[in-house]
């Protein structure tokens, strides 16, 4: 399992990067608006992010496209601002329509807002690079959103889409909408290639109390040792 971090804060990001353990970064509107982002601003931000992350890591941008024409013009906009950009695509039909011209073209989308295995099977087939179910979500709503993680990740795994994609490259499934440490282990377990976590999220991965009492016994043992 590769890590996304599911922000715009540039902070964050290059935080994260520091750790050596960062694959990749998603945003979203929310996101954006959320550190004060501006729309004049909105693409060199996103190039901004491009630079702190490499070019090796994918930056998912989205669009607020409504029409496939619109989400066409806005991906081509997206994808010339870094090679790494991958454009962010609501499931939606007009979505998928220009998900199909935008993989034609040589340039990645991730098919965002995912709940269902049959939508994300015509993500796949629309040519997306990733499809991205959101678990917390879903929990929101009293459904199980692992278990429609889980069996998305069944559904993709069951056939080949490299016909579909840009270069042939695999499809991957980005556990998205994460809420907490349990959810990441949840998502490993069921094989998702990729988890995008807030924050906060990697924070507490890190984390466990065993973990920070053995260094701490550690350390005082040490000072007898001296
Ligand atoms: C994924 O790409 C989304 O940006 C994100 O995971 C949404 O998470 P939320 O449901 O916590 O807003």
């Amino acid at each position: 399992m590769r890590f996304f971090l599911d922000t715009a804060d540039l902070d964050e990001i290059q935080e994260a990067a520091s750790w050596g353990v960062l694959a990749g970064v998603t945003t979203n509107p929310t996101l954006y608006s959320r550190i004060g982002g501006k729309l004049d601003d909105f693409q060199a931000h996103i190039k901004r992010i491009c630079d702190a992350v490499g070019p090796d890591c994918p930056v998912s941008a989205e669009t607020v496209a409504m029409t496939r024409d619109e989400i066409v013009r806005d991906g081509r906009e997206l994808a010339a601002i870094a090679p790494n950009v991958v454009v962010k695509v609501p499931t939606m039909v007009e979505g998928l329509a220009a998900t199909r011209t935008l993989a034609d073209e040589g340039i990645r989308v991730n098919m965002t807002l995912c709940f269902t295995v049959p939508q994300a099977m015509l993500a796949a087939r629309s040519g997306a690079r990733y499809i991205s179910p959101f678990i917390g979500r879903f929990d929101d709503i009293s459904e199980d959103g692992i278990d429609q993680v889980a069996q998305i990740v069944e559904a993709v795994g069951n056939y080949d889409f490299t016909g579909s994609t840009v270069n042939g490259e695999q499809i991957e499934v980005i556990a998205a909408s994460i809420r907490s440490a349990n959810h990441v282990t949840k998502c490993a377990l069921m094989g998702a290639d990729v988890a995008t976590v807030p924050f906060g999220v990697l924070k507490k991965m890190v984390k466990h109390p065993l973990t920070e009492a053995g260094i701490e016994s550690f350390l005082n043992d040490w000072e007898k040792v001296k």
